[in-house]
């Protein structure tokens, strides 16, 4: 439809007040949107991320805390990292399945105390790593079908510890199956998986890689099993096999750079689709904005709208407390 010619059409008659701009908005950000990653530690409640300045790491009460928080301003789930010290890293990553590690603790008391609240989890092993991959190195690479084993023991784990959704992030083949068949067989038949379809090898990961003690392990990067970013039909396939592998919800990560897939991916499959705004995404609106440089909170808002408009249900991101802060007025 082509609007009539001006001046019987005039854009700006619609834009003129509040009011107006409010009646023909087309996309709405509430904290219902929101997820909220936090970061776990076994050490001291509130240790500070230096390259994520507003974010700290959590001890299990600060995490309650945070669920208490997230249930006052109305988000609907936290997904909880763990930081984990070099010394603490083992090769064989045994601790990822512990029902005794840092993120199954959490579950247990979050889901005790906020049961409301729905915990999101990570799958990959790089939190526990001693080379910081997502998988097990073997002969230079990450042996995939070795990690998918060791990560339907992760994802039992978690979800015999209470968590609601299970967040596979590693990027291995055939995780999302294997991880679908194991719960199905072991009675947990009404655990969710968002899946980390589109997840790219990204630049953008540096400071999460800070917060979780990823950074000085890491060796090499994780270009053979994330994403090329130069890659937009191969995601389309991503989805379509996470999906076909039983899939309930479907992420793009990073976000803003890559809201072209989040269109795509709506419009191919409208199903539940997420945008993970990353932790460099939210460094750099938080440097520019101390800097004077950005409006903080406009940028910030403006940001998250644009996932909603992209055509995401829901964003994860570290401004979550602070958006939904905002957004309730
Ligand atoms: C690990 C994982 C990463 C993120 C979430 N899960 C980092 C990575 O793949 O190296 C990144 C999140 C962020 O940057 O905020 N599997």
């Amino acid at each position: 439809m082509t609007p009539a010619p001006f001046p019987l059409f005039r854009a700006r008659r619609l834009r003129r007040s509040p009011a107006l701009r409010a009646l023909v908005r087309e996309s709405s950000l509430s904290p219902a949107d929101l997820i909220w990653p936090i970061f776990l530690t076994a050490g001291e409640d509130g240790e500070p991320v230096a390259s994520m300045p507003g974010v700290h790491r959590r001890s299990i009460a600060g995490a309650v805390e945070a669920a208490r928080e997230a249930r006052g301003l109305g988000i609907p789930a936290l997904c909880l990292f763990p930081y984990t010290a070099m010394a603490e890293r083992t090769a064989d990553c045994a601790a990822a399945w512990s029902p005794e590690n840092l993120p199954n603790r959490a579950i247990r008391e979050i889901k005790d105390a906020v049961p409301e609240i729905a915990v999101m989890t990570d799958i990959a092993l790089d939190p526990y790593n001693i080379d910081g991959h997502d998988g097990f190195l073997r002969g230079g690479s990450v042996a995939n079908d070795e990690t998918v084993e060791a990560l339907v023991r992760m994802a039992l784990a978690q979800a015999e510890a209470g968590a609601d959704i299970l967040g596979p992030s590693d990027m291995m083949d055939g995780r999302i199956g294997a991880i679908r068949r194991a719960l199905e067989a072991e009675g947990h038949r009404d655990v969710t998986i968002l899946s980390y379809a589109a997840k790219y090898a990204s630049a953008f990961y540096g400071p999460f890689r800070d917060a979780v003690g990823a950074s000085a392990a890491l060796r090499g990067d994780k270009a053979t099993y994330q994403m090329d970013p130069a890659n937009g039909d191969e995601a389309l396939r991503m989805v379509a096999r996470d999906l076909s592998e039983g899939a309930d919800m479907v992420m793009v990560k990073p976000g803003m750079p890559y809201l072209d897939i989040c269109r795509r991916v709506k419009e191919a499959f409208g199903v539940p689709t997420f945008a993970y705004q990353v932790s460099g995404e939210y460094a750099m609106l938080r440097a520019a904005a101390a800097h004077g440089w950005l409006d903080g909170e406009r940028t910030m808002l403006e940001s998250l709208i644009a996932f909603r408009r992209a055509g995401c249900d829901g964003v994860l991101t570290y401004f979550a407390p602070e958006a939904a802060r905002l957004l309730s007025g």
